[in-house]
């Protein structure tokens, strides 16, 4: 048999709260981040999305359903703005879906709402500057507000503190904070002072598996979690 990167995981995350899935690198993180949203398919097992099977669901399907998600890495158009990104977002999520090629016009109608979004995470002042100039911490910033425009009931964000500065470190747990409000949110994140700041649960994943799973004050302090860190060659 191959190699699973996700072995046998049974997780429940509660609706409207922040969650946290730390462990070493390799651990699986970003894979089950792929199950849940439906890049990759699990060879057995179930994945229920607000009380509904999405086993088999694709991944534009579960995207539908309210589940949105931003990359470990930066992914963004070198040549489209900070609101014309957010416009193709918006459009996506409505029944014309995401066509490259729509006439401005048709964007046009996104545009307060884009605006409102780029207000939401702190953009409004480069909205029209090309995505490509705009330093780290704001693409990042921008790669969140794309998330946020489908309003997804469940937010999955794979390291969005990961290469950041201080400040933006600290804007960030501000945002994440800010658009938390009555979401349900998964976050990967390194940081061990970000996911004290943010998170309610701390779920700790080792080798595609769950070690551990409370909270952060809890899960500090578990022998297994701190044996899996020690074994990481980079801590
Ligand atoms: N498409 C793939 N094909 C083969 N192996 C893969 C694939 N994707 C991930 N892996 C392996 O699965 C394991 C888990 O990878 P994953 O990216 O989920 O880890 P992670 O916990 O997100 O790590 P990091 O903290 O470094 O981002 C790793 O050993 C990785 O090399
Ligand atoms: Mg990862």
């Amino acid at each position: 048999m191959g190699f699973r990167a996700v072995n046998g995981v049974d997780l429940r995350l509660e609706a409207g709260r922040v969650h946290a899935l730390v462990g070493p690198n390799g651990a699986g993180k970003t894979s089950l981040f792929n199950l849940l949203t439906g890049f990759l398919k699990p060879t057995s097992g179930e994945i229920l999305l607000f009380g509904r099977d999405a086993t088999h669901l694709r991944a534009d399907q579960i995207a539908n359903l309210g589940v949105a998600r931003s990359f470990q890495i930066t992914s963004l158009f070198e040549q489209l703005s900070a609101l014309e990104h957010v416009l193709l977002a918006l459009q996506s999520a409505t029944d014309l879906g995401l066509r490259f090629w729509s006439s401005e016009g048709a964007l046009r109608r996104f545009v307060p709402r884009g605006r409102e979004l780029l207000g939401e995470v702190g953009l409004e002042a480069v909205a029209d500057r090309p995505a490509s100039g705009l330093p780290y911490g704001q693409k990042r910033a921008l790669e969140l507000a794309i998330a946020l425009a489908r309003e997804p009931r469940l937010l999955l964000l794979d390291e969005p503190t990961s290469g950041m500065g201080l400040e933006d470190v600290s804007r960030t747990i501000a945002l994440i904070r800010h658009v938390a409000g009555g979401r349900t949110v998964l976050l990967v994140e390194h940081n061990m002072g970000v996911v004290a700041e943010v998170a309610q649960r701390v779920v700790v994943m080792q080798q595609g598996r769950v070690i551990a799973d409370g909270p952060y004050e809890v899960v500090r302090h578990d022998p297994a979690v701190i044996a899996a860190y020690l074994g990481q060659v980079d801590a």
